[in-house]
């Protein structure tokens, strides 16, 4: 069932077609260095396999560093699941064969939801394999969805952000770009905490309602990356810091929940000489990861809000160790993790 697709930078990537169903699933283990590859399911309707695949690659390569950076006893993997012919099958015929896939992979793999995919859905999961996360919490356990835990940790990045600079909150104006189940959810701590929003959403009704809620300005989300504003929260896309917005970007520091939201690594330095503080995604947003994988492990809600905040404390560490080594915060992260990942395995731990 499982095809295997030769790769030199994955441990292990499958690719299962089920014409069936209209499906092509791709699952990619990018390590498996610090325990099962571990990240969410991903359906989504692309024009080629091609960016599928890459799609699988580039994000279960992303689940790496950030369960790494984390501190999360797991590793890397994604999976893709390429709708190529929407409604032609059930969506519990298709949860239903991705749970048997999971099954297959025997645990080297553990999914969860992410764009696309529903907690119902991850249910259906279940019904197949043990190896599945993102399901409805069971008494004083963590779980379901996680996006709640994603926003606090990108606040909580804020945060250290601002301790940094030895700024409060009194004044502090935020760009939110994305107003779904995170920028949302972070709209609403930022309100709290005496932040000035902007929003912006390519759903009208979302921004009017976010705007309405929290006394914020709505702006065209052709706008949003150039708004006067001292935070820039990506909410939504990822790639979207690039030569052609980095430029006009008026924000002082960039945090936010959109994973690969640099288009390259070049861009990264560019915003650095740019003067723009970028917090690297995947530190900053690894709160939902966080929630999944203490819901496997049997962990508590208390566990799971403890680990999301230790985010601003590393947040913070990183942004002193880029100044003295006067070196990009990603750059910096980049090292902490390569160096994770170097260490030797404890045996038996
Ligand atoms: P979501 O799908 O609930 O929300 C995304 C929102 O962005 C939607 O309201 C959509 O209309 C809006 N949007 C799309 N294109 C836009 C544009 N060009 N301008 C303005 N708004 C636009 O997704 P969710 O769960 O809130 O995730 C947001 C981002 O954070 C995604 O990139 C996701 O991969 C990432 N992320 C989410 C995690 C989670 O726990 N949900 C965990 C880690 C990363």
């Amino acid at each position: 069932m499982l095809e295997q697709i030769a790769s030199q930078t994955h441990e292990a990537v499958y690719r299962v077609d089920r014409p069936d169903l209209g499906v092509t699933f791709f699952v990619a283990l990018h390590s498996t260095r610090l325990g099962p590859a571990f990240g969410g399911a991903r359906m989504w309707r692309y024009e080629t396999e091609g960016e599928a695949l890459s799609d699988a690659l580039r994000l279960s390569e992303g689940m790496t560093y950030k369960n790494a950076m984390a501190e999360l006893d797991v590793g890397g993997g994604k999976s893709v699941l390429w709708l190529r012919e929407p409604g032609k099958a059930s969506r519990a015929a298709i949860f239903t064969a991705f749970g048997d896939i999971l099954e297959a992979l025997g645990g080297r793999y553990i999914s969860a939801e992410d764009v696309g995919t529903s907690v119902a859905d991850m249910q259906i999961v279940r019904e197949r394999t043990r190896h599945i996360a993102g399901l409805p919490p069971a008494e004083g356990r963590a779980g379901g969805d996680p996006s709640p835990w994603t926003a606090l940790g990108v606040f909580c990045a804020m945060q250290a952000v601002l301790d940094d600079a030895g700024q409060s909150w009194r004044g502090v104006k935020v760009a939110v770009q994305g107003l779904g189940a995170v920028g949302g959810r972070l709209c609403g701590l930022l309100a709290h905490a005496g932040a000035d929003l902007t929003v912006s959403d390519v759903s009208g009704d979302r921004a009017m309602d976010i705007a309405e809620r929290y006394g914020a300005v709505m702006v065209d989300p052709s706008q949003i990356l150039q708004a006067s504003v001292d935070i820039l929260a990506p909410c939504a896309l990822g790639g979207i810091l690039d030569p052609r917005t980095i430029p006009d970007l008026k924000a002082r520091y960039v945090v936010g929940a959109a994973n690969n939201q640099l288009a390259t690594p070049d861009d990264g330095d560019q915003l650095a000489r740019n003067g723009v503080l970028y917090v690297p995604d995947y530190v900053a947003n690894a709160g939902g990861i966080i929630c999944a994988v203490e819901e496997f492990r049997g962990g508590d809600a208390d566990r799971v809000e403890a680990k999301v905040r230790v985010i601003g404390p590393r947040v913070g560490q990183i942004l002193r160790d880029a100044r003295e080594q006067d070196t990009p915060p990603f750059r910096i992260a980049q090292q902490k993790v390569d160096a994770i990942l170097k260490a030797p395995a404890l045996v038996g731990a």
